[in-house]
């Protein structure tokens, strides 16, 4: 069983197309996401990616530099698609010969498709509907990921098992589509494997490995917290085009609120545009995750983190979440295809 045969078929497609020895993705993550997890993830056979953030085009090149000294194996760079310098920093991936690029954050800008797969990498776009994957797909994405509202961070409106139920059938197998949102246990791993999935991305599972430089209050946190903790943002004026976050409630859920209430004012007055506002929003966040991860402020900062928070107990090394996620995953694959 060391070996995993059944999961290791299942997620054949999806490893052969990461470069990775298992279809397993550790979502980017913010201030989370940089070299030391990202090489450790990758190290163990998993699939690392760099969170670029706001980083700017210097900063995601000493990243990239940083992480190729940490690993030989192949790793990703998330990129958030309404980066004001969005192909500048398609230009540095091209220059490291990044293998995968992650669009995030919206539909991919016009070209920018296109530019990523002129240096040679792959595309990943996030599929929020059939549709919209299927035009991705036409656009030129190599893969999918359907990331249900259960994930941490910024979320769409739909689960993971409706996301999983509507779009795998129809797209599964014909494309490589990744799912994420909610996987805490490898179990889940093995039902949307058995569904045409050809890999998994996680992210709150792996934000408290031993090699994650997430601050040891932020943490605490995660493995003291349930998954009724967390929550998800509230909107707070209509007009703002807020996404929702979820995060662990803290005195931070209530500062996004006052937040939002200062940008509308501003929009009022007419002091800024709609543009503006959300990227005051948006820097909003990136600022409060930075606060709670990394000067490890879990009071006022954000606590990004999925609903299966309540399924982390303990920091573990990521060699070890990876084993037991496909331990678990092979376990359950062995039950219903015993004979
Ligand atoms: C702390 C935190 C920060 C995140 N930051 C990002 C990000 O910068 N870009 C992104 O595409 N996804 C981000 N995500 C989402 C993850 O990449 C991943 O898709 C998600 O965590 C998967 O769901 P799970 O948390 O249920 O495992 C973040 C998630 C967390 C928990």
């Amino acid at each position: 069983m060391s070996d995993y045969p059944k999961t290791r078929a299942l997620m054949a497609r999806g490893s052969e197309f990461l470069g990775s020895e298992w279809a397993i993705l550790c979502g980017a993550m913010s201030w989370v996401s940089e070299r030391g997890l990202v090489s450790a993830i990758s190290n163990a056979g998993g699939f690392g990616v760099i969170a670029c953030g706001a980083m700017t085009p210097e900063l995601l090149d000493a990243e990239i530099a940083g992480t190729t000294a940490l690993t030989q194996r192949p790793f990703g760079v998330n990129l958030i698609t309404m980066h004001p310098a969005l192909f500048d920093l398609i230009e540095v991936c091209g220059r490291h010969r990044v293998g995968h690029v992650v669009l995030a954050g919206g539909i991919p800008p016009k070209g920018s498709v296109e530019a990523i797969k002129a240096t040679g990498a792959k595309v990943i776009c996030f599929a929020p509907t059939v549709a919209l994957g299927k035009k991705l797909l036409r656009s030129g994405a190599d893969a999918l990921v359907i990331e249900g509202s259960e994930a941490g961070g910024h979320i769409g409106p739909v689960s993971t098992s409706v996301l999983a139920q509507e779009i795998l059938p129809e797209l599964a197998a014909e494309n490589l589509v990744f799912v994420a949102g909610g996987i805490g246990n490898g179990a889940m791993i093995s039902a949307y494997l058995e569904m045409g999935a050809c890999g998994v991305q996680l992210g709150t599972r792996f934000a408290c490995a031993s090699e994650s430089i997430a601050h040891p209050q932020f943490k605490k946190a995660f493995f003291r917290a349930s998954a009724r903790d967390a929550v998800t943002s509230v909107q707070v004026d209509p007009r703002l085009p807020v996404i929702p976050v979820r995060a662990l409630k803290n005195k931070g859920t209530d500062e996004f609120t006052a937040k939002q209430i200062e940008v509308a004012r501003l929009l009022d007055s007419g002091a800024i545009e709609m543009g503006e506002a959300q990227l005051q929003i948006e820097h909003f966040w990136a600022g409060a995750l930075r606060r709670a991860v990394i000067d490890g402020d879990v009071e006022n900062g954000s606590l990004m983190a999925g609903q299966s928070v309540g399924m982390v107990s303990a920091e573990e090394p990521v060699a070890e979440i990876i084993a037991a996620l496909l331990g678990e995953c092979e376990a359950a694959l062995s039950q219903r295809r015993a004979a």
